[in-house]
């Protein structure tokens, strides 16, 4: 008898831990919206938080018919529809049994002669690995891979340098991807970069042309593959180390050391969301970035960080919403020539804006780049919107190239106002560019 309740609690157990029989304790969660449609609604959106800490903010709101996005479970519904009422904020439930939508993903490695890389996928960290060496050994012309070190798990972490004559001196543009673990779509996003740099022969003609694009596509690989691992950790966003309380990771974005943790974060290491660290730069993988920056800056004429959701291009300062850099203007006209171009190729425009007005948060690799470094061009990207952050992969094909055209501006702006001068004058031959089609 006692062996058979054993054998069933194992069957149990396994079940819960494989495949997707695996519990998830999203499967509850309701996904919750509210809307301000006044100044003082804003406010209460801004002020909104859960006493017991157990609901989870996926968006904050920028202002007037901007979102809140909160992951409620089942019992904290209430409190959210109290808040509301008494805010007069508008209550929307988005969906129920929220942890359902999880797409599920394949963990048996994939042998890669039967099956080749998928940029239009969510690929495992290993594959992404392969690919970039792939890449690198189909394009010795134009693509050097520099090793930066490994990540807190001991992940190795590759920058790809994209460049049509790496000692020309051209302006860099500097991309990272994923330092939040569950913005699936945002290191997507910078592989199909280097896919349509390397493989699209328009792409030598032109964004190569006098500009070089450094791009890392997966900052927080430990983070990435924590939320690969299982439903109920696919919402985990910060980095995977463990602090003295034995909580672990660091939010990425609010560890930078410029203004550090003046604004916008926790200083509990058990937060789940903005943990700025025990110090600027605590995690390996903050400072591999920094490394690339420093080691660049005088090149360094953009830098994007990628993430998700909500379609945001928002640049310097992030610290504060109370000013802004004297060079707005232009950072704030560049992004809105972006989102126009996303925009005529079928996407959805972007809300332009400083980092600092939708919501203060201080640490962040875009205040970085442009307060210490001194990038004159520095933005956060937020790309998708009205699926969180579990943006649908048979999406991916529509999207991806509507935000490469976006890319292809700054690309354009960065040639125009950098370019070395002797390069200028010179015509560029094709002779160098070869026919290939798509090979990836
Ligand atoms: N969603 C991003 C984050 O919270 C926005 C960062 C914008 N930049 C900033 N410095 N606040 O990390
Ligand atoms: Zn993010």
């Amino acid at each position: 008898m006692v062996s058979l309740q054993l054998l069933v609690f194992g069957i149990t157990t396994l079940l819960l831990q494989v495949g997707c029989g695996e519990h998830n304790k999203y499967d509850e969660y309701t996904l919750i919206s509210l809307y301000p449609t006044n100044p003082q609604q804003v406010e209460a959106a801004r002020h909104f938080y859960d006493p017991e800490n157990r609901v989870e903010i996926l968006k904050s709101s920028r202002g007037v018919n901007d979102s809140l996005d909160v992951l409620v479970p089942p019992d904290r519904v209430a409190i959210l529809q109290k808040y509301a009422r008494s805010n007069e904020l508008q209550f929307q439930v988005k969906e129920t049994e929220y942890g359902r939508k999880f797409e599920f993903v394949e963990r048996v490695p994939r042998r890669r002669v039967l099956r080749p890389f998928n940029v239009y996928d969510y690929n495992s960290f290993g594959s992404i690995q392969e690919y970039l060496d792939t890449v690198a050994t189909r394009h010795p012309d134009l693509v050097t891979l520099q090793n930066l070190g490994s990540s807190y798990q001991g992940r190795r972490m590759k920058l790809v340098k994209i460049s049509a004559d790496p000692n020309a001196g051209n302006p860099i543009i500097f991309i990272d991807a994923g330092i939040h673990a569950r913005e699936w779509v945002a290191p997507a996003m910078a592989l199909y970069l280097i896919h349509r740099l390397t493989n699209d022969p328009d792409a030598r003609r032109n964004e190569l042309n006098g500009v070089d694009w450094y791009i890392l596509p997966v900052v927080n690989p430990d983070g990435y593959e924590y939320t690969r691992s299982s439903k109920a950790n696919r919402l985990w966003r910060k980095t995977r180390s463990k602090s003295v309380s034995n909580c672990y990771g660091v939010d990425g974005n609010r560890n930078y050391g410029f203004k550090w943790a003046v604004s916008g974060v926790s200083s509990n290491p058990c937060d789940k969301e903005t943990y700025a660290g025990p110090k600027p730069f605590s995690e390996p993988e903050t400072l591999m970035v920094r490394n690339v920056m420093m080691e660049n800056a005088k090149r360094l004429k953009l830098y994007v960080s990628v993430h998700s959701y909500g379609q945001y291009l928002v640049y310097p300062w992030g610290f504060t919403g109370d000013f802004l850099p004297k060079t707005w203007k232009k950072l704030d006209s560049l992004a809105r020539s972006v989102s126009d171009a996303v925009q005529r190729a079928g996407g959805k425009p972007f809300k332009v804006m400083s980092a600092g007005k939708w919501y203060p948060a201080a640490g962040g690799s875009d205040d970085y780049a442009f307060g210490a470094v001194g990038v004159p061009y520095s933005y956060t990207m937020e790309l998708t919107n009205g699926y969180e952050f579990i943006f649908p992969k048979d999406l991916l094909r529509t999207v991806l190239p509507q935000f490469y055209e976006g890319f292809k501006v700054f690309g354009a702006q960065i040639r125009k106002e950098f370019r070395p001068l002797e390069y200028k004058a010179k015509t560029y031959t094709s002779s160098s560019a070869e026919n290939s089609s798509e090979e990836d």
